[in-house]
């Protein structure tokens, strides 16, 4: 890490230069039947399946990037970390993690997060970022499919909407810590293109579960 030629605002860098791919995200069918409150059950639970196995190796890659920059101590937080809600969502579907197999978009953004872990750590925190940051528009899809599946509150829901109250000023706080960390430009490219690599990942995801969801789920209903 180094401030040579630092960017004042890493973040708005991040938010600004993947505007565009969060509009694809959040247009997607699956996305959209999600906050519809029209995704069939299953594939909610598929979805958190998939996740998890991302989030259990990008948190154990964001350990090893945080012990071996302490200055990143106060961004990658274990109470941000989503492993442990995961696990618990799971357990409210009665999925066995270990019997979960990876669709091929999540192998690839784990190979992808691999291989930054080893070739490149610091960008690992643009592929943090995504899933940090998803956490915003998350909390408006928790409350859909709290109706859509009848959850009870918190149940089955911990994943997107660990922190209630508090995700508006944990974001602020976390979009903050970042922009005191002087980056060198290189190292804000390397993010912003690992950023930009996870939306597209996330995407293929929900696509591949989108053509798991039966045709009679997806056409619009006749007159
Ligand atoms: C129905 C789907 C979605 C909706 C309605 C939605 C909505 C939102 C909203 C309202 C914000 C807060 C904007 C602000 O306060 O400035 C946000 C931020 C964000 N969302 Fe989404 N989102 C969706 C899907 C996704 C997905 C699938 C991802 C990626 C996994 C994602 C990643 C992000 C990120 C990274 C931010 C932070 C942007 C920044 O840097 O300020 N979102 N979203």
């Amino acid at each position: 890490m180094s401030n040579l030629g630092a960017a004042a605002c890493v973040m708005a860098r991040r938010r600004d230069e993947t505007t565009e791919h969060h509009q694809r995200a959040e247009s997607r069918p699956f996305e959209r039947a999600l906050l519809g409150g029209t995704l069939p059950r299953a594939l909610y639970v598929e979805l958190l399946a998939q996740r998890y196995l991302v989030h259990r190796v990008l948190e154990r890659a964001a350990r090893d990037l945080r012990d071996a920059h302490p200055v990143l101590v106060d961004i990658l937080r274990d109470e941000l970390f989503q492993e442990a809600n995961l696990v618990a969502d799971l357990e409210h579907f009665g999925i066995d993690q270990d019997a979960i197999v990876a669709t091929r978009a999540t192998r690839a953004l784990i190979e992808e997060i691999e291989r930054l872990a080893d070739q490149r750590p610091l960008a690992l925190l643009g592929v943090y970022y995504v899933f940090e940051g998803s956490k915003n528009g998350a909390r408006y899809v928790a409350r859909s499919v709290a109706n859509a599946y009848g959850l009870p509150p918190g149940s089955g829901l911990r994943y997107l909407d660990p922190h209630g109250e508090q995700q508006r000023a944990l974001w602020l706080d976390f979009k903050q810590r970042m922009d005191d960390c002087a980056f060198s430009t290189a190292d804000q490219d390397a993010m912003v293109a690992a950023a930009r690599l996870t939306f597209d990942c996330v995407g293929e995801l929900d696509d591949e579960l989108w053509a798991k969801v039966p045709a009679a789920c997806t056409s619009p209903p006749t007159a």
